[in-house]
């Protein structure tokens, strides 16, 4: 019984991050396709806020999700609204987070300290 209890946590564990897998794929596929990159950047504010200041202010959590679908369906001023299912929101909304996150990290790297001193220790 215990065995088959852990088989079907196994199992749950794998769904949910496989179904995550797939929602982030479809996400970058939406994301193109209703040219949100025709505003946003990924690391530069342009119309819009970039993707790495969006995840910066609403987190990856799954609540972050929700919220930044319901933004896309029904935005703030500026931004025209996308009436689509709340399922492809969620997928955008995914993407844009989890690759905005990443950016930050990317940033934090460029600018480590250390590999300035090494640039310049290289040079002198
Ligand atoms: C025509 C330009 C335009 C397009 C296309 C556009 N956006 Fe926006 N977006 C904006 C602007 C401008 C804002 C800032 C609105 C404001 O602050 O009033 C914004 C705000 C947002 C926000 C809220 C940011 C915050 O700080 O709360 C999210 C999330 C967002 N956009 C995601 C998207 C996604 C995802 C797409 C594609 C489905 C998209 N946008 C397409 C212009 C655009």
């Amino acid at each position: 019984m215990r065995a088959l209890i852990f088989l079907f946590f196994i199992l749950f564990i794998f769904n949910s991050s496989f179904s995550k897998d797939n929602q982030l794929k479809l996400g970058k596929q939406l994301v193109y396709k209703y040219n949100c990159l025709s505003c946003h950047d990924f690391t530069q504010k342009r119309t819009g806020p970039s993707f790495a200041e969006i995840a910066k202010k609403y987190g990856t959590s799954e609540e972050a999700v929700e919220r930044v679908a319901k933004i896309i369906i029904n935005p703030p001023s500026f931004m025209p609204p996308f009436k689509i299912p709340f399922s492809q929101a969620k997928a955008i909304a995914r993407y844009v987070l989890t690759e905005g996150s990443k950016v930050k990290e990317k940033e934090k790297k460029v600018y480590n300290e250390d590999d300035y001193l090494d640039l310049e220790s290289q040079f002198h």
